[in-house]
């Protein structure tokens, strides 16, 4: 065992594809994985790795001290030295919207009380995932550098920034081996269908229409989780404590754009797109500037889009059980067929 690494949200989307990608390539490392299984967390994102030697779950939430103080226990059994992942949050910006109280919640104490029980157990290394739109919207040009300054508009970002100035403050106050990553917007396999691509994906498969929000010009720099992934592992690896590492893609479109791409390559009709009323304080646009990453750890994105968006469609294709399952909500059972029980706590 090299290394023993604490993984928090690896039920989620980019979590379990950071945890698949573990497996793979440190096969000797011990993967710990927190998740409290929030309806974004979903085991059967998991099922092909969980018999894996190295590979546990503990069900817990970051808001409670008690859980986070047992996952550093079976993390650090043995006198093992742990590191941290913290991909753990509530992070559908439109949800947000509707209720912000559970962001501050989950990522804001959540990630204070992580913080305070990794420095408790002397973590090594402390990865915190954080996201773009922390600097708020850009205009038609510029790149988010590290040196822009945060201006969150949603509920959502606004947690995400408290969280990272709560990050800064471990570092600066108490030498805490702290990073934080920002990257841009994730697509790939495992990504609950309430976010653009995975929804249209399955909204269109389904003939069902596919709602883009106000005139569809808004723009995102479009990224494979497996590159955000990889650069993740770069900056645990390589990066250096106190640090902020921009992550993303070069690959920006406007949303209506993707739709089309989706429907062109599922063979539907464009009449399906349905103009809906727009996200109140809707971001217009972001894009990352990685060059800091690229140049300081050597990491750079594998995968085009033009491979990878068609490459996704046709896992969800792939994969109609996963989606109907997720879709109809039967995904929240799993743990009970696997383990007898719904968690607790
Ligand atoms: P997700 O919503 O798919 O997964 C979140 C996971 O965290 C779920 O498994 C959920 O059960 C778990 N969780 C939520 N609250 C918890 C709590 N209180 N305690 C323990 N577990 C809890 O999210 P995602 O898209 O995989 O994003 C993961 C992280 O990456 C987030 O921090 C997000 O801000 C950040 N991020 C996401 C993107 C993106 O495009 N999806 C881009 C940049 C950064
Ligand atoms: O930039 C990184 C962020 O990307 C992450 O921090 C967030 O966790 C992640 O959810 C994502 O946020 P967005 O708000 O950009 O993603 P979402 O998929 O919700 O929306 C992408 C764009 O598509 C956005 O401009 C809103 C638009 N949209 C979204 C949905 C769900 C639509 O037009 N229709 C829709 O139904």
């Amino acid at each position: 065992m090299t290394r023993s690494l604490l993984v928090t949200g690896g039920a989620g989307f980019i979590g379990s594809n950071f945890i698949h990608m573990l497996v793979e390539d440190r096969p000797d490392w011990r993967v710990t994985n927190l998740d409290a299984l929030t309806y974004a967390g979903n085991l059967e994102n998991l099922t092909s790795i969980e018999g894996h030697a190295g590979y546990e779950f503990v069900h817990g939430d970051v808001t409670s001290a008690a859980d986070v103080a047992r996952a550093f226990e079976v993390a650090g059994r043995d006198g093992a030295a742990v590191s941290v992942v913290h991909f753990a949050a509530e992070s559908h910006v439109d949800r947000s919207i509707a209720s912000g109280l559970p962001f501050v919640q989950a990522n804001v104490i959540g990630t204070q009380i992580l913080l305070d029980a990794a420095r408790g157990a002397e973590t090594e290394s402390f990865v915190h995932v954080s996201t773009d739109e922390v600097y708020g919207s850009l205009g038609a040009t510029g790149f988010f550098t590290e040196e822009t300054p945060l201006a969150p508009n949603s509920p959502y970002s606004a947690s995400k920034a408290a969280s990272d100035m709560l990050v800064r403050a471990a570092f600066k106050t108490h030498g805490f081996p702290a990073l934080i990553t920002r990257c841009s917007n994730n697509y790939g396999p495992w990504q609950f269908p309430e976010k653009l691509i995975p929804l249209m994906i399955a909204n269109a498969r389904e003939d069902k229409s596919l709602p883009v929000y106000g005139d569809g010009q808004q723009i995102r720099d479009w990224l494979f989780v497996r590159d955000h992934c990889e650069a993740i592992l770069a900056v645990l690896e390589r990066g250096t404590p106190g640090e902020v590492y921009n992550i993303g893609g070069h690959n920006e479109y406007p949303n209506l754009e993707i739709v089309h791409q989706i429907l062109r390559h599922l063979g539907k009709d464009e009449g399906l797109i349905e103009y809906v009323k727009d996200r109140p304080g809707h971001d217009r646009r972001y894009a990352i500037d990685a060059g800091k990453i690229e140049r300081e750890l050597g990491w750079t994105p594998r995968y085009t889009f033009e491979q990878a968006l068609p490459a996704t469609i046709a896992w969800y294709g792939s994969q109609e059980e996963w989606l109907r399952r997720v879709r109809s909500g039967a995904y929240r059972d799993y743990y009970e067929a696997q383990y007898g029980g719904r968690p607790t706590g």
